[in-house]
């Protein structure tokens, strides 16, 4: 057997292993009949426009695409009455989250988010080997902006709030963020990322946008994966400094975001109705979702996502995997997510989610 003599680098023991969602569910169980509930996906396929201009578009797939993909850019800054300059679009808003880290960060500066939160912001400073201060949350599950302040030093360069915040889906409104704003230095960058803002009903999911007209080191990010349905294209976007865009796209590959991911997002923008009757949907099941928990009795955190985050209380979360998974329903374990002892289950169809809620009554009673 040849041995290996290669020495990877140490930066590889710090980044944390990704579990993608499906996993949970036993491998012998066809995919299609799995309820899947684990990676806050869009149960529905995208509209149908947009279905056909990906169908269009992939004839000319031979060519490279567009590095400045302009046409999407410009559609987004139409959208949001915005200068194309600073609006940035990525593989997903991950790979400009990843960006920001490599364009922000130094291996003595400071990055700091809230725990538990999104499972990418770790590898932000394990590709970077950053220091990083995690805030706990409070304990309704919303970010604790005060302590978040106080985490704040002279080394801080980058600082995140997720708002909905995953795996929680808790919900700040814009006004709260804009005071802790105030306070944040400016010499910190500070990404909002709103993965899930078209679902929470409490407000205009724009309304956040004003921020961006106050203060100069906020950058807005979201994306097509969620509300849109084009998770497997993956494309999303920040809005920000012409200053953020240039860095991000220094760091990365020239042609990041494919050719049929920029149809795809330019397309989505033209159907606003069809995302406006999904959130609304999404409302009607969440409220379904809550309204059945209750009566099995068990504690959510006040969810504006399309998700949900439940406490397992004295239950044994493993038992309770294995049983759903047994049921063929894919959810997240709270363990893997910063939170032992609870679970977070994105709203799928309503037979899904009919599914998920009798598996658990049975595992209760
Ligand atoms: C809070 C949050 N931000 C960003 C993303 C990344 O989304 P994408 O890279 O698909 O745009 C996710 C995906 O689950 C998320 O939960």
């Amino acid at each position: 057997m040849i041995g290996m003599a290669i020495s990877f680098s140490a930066k590889l023991n710090r980044i944390p292993h990704y579990a993608a969602g499906a996993e949970s569910v036993d491998a012998a169980e066809p995919t299609h009949s799995v309820a899947m509930l684990a990676s806050n996906e869009s149960p529905f396929p995208p509209v149908q426009g947009v279905v056909d201009a990906v169908a269009r578009a992939a004839g000319s797939v031979n060519r490279y695409p567009d590095p400045a993909a302009r046409e999407l850019r410009k559609a987004l800054a139409a959208r949001y009455d915005f200068a194309p300059a600073g609006i940035a679009v990525g593989n997903g808003s991950c790979e400009i989250l990843l960006a920001a880290a490599v364009a922000l960060l130094e291996p003595w500066s400071e990055l700091v988010y809230a725990w538990p939160s999104f499972s990418m912001y770790p590898h932000l400073a394990g590709i970077t080997d950053a220091r990083e201060v995690t805030v706990s949350l409070t304990e309704d599950f919303v970010h604790d902006l005060d302590a978040m302040l106080a985490a704040i030093t002279d080394q801080t360069r980058l600082l995140i709030v997720c708002n909905p915040n995953n795996p929680t889906g808790t919900y700040l409104p814009s006004e709260t963020i804009g005071g802790f704003l105030e306070q944040v230095p400016d010499r910190v960058l500070v990404v909002l990322d709103e993965a899930y803002v078209e679902f929470q009903t409490v407000e205009d999911p724009d309304t956040s946008l004003e921020l961006l007209k106050r203060f100069s080191n906020l950058v807005i990010l979201r994306t097509f994966s969620k509300v849109y349905g084009l998770a497997g294209l993956r494309v999303g976007y920040a809005l920000g400094s012409a200053e953020f865009r240039q860095a991000v796209d220094t760091v990365r590959q020239p042609f990041a975001v494919n050719h049929l991911a920029q149809v795809a997002g330019t397309e989505a923008l033209r159907h606003r109705d069809d995302v406006a009757r999904r959130a609304e949907w999404n409302a009607v099941e969440r409220l379904w979702m809550e309204e059945e928990l209750a009566e099995l009795g068990l504690e959510v955190a006040g969810s504006q996502a399309n998700f949900c985050w439940i406490s397992l209380g004295e239950r044994d979360e493993a038992e309770t995997m294995a049983a759903l998974a047994g049921a063929g329903v894919a959810v997240r374990p709270g363990g893997g997510l910063g939170g032992a002892g609870f679970l977070r289950v994105t709203y799928g169809t309503r037979a899904e989610n009919e599914r998920f809620v009798q598996t658990l009554r049975a595992c209760i009673a």
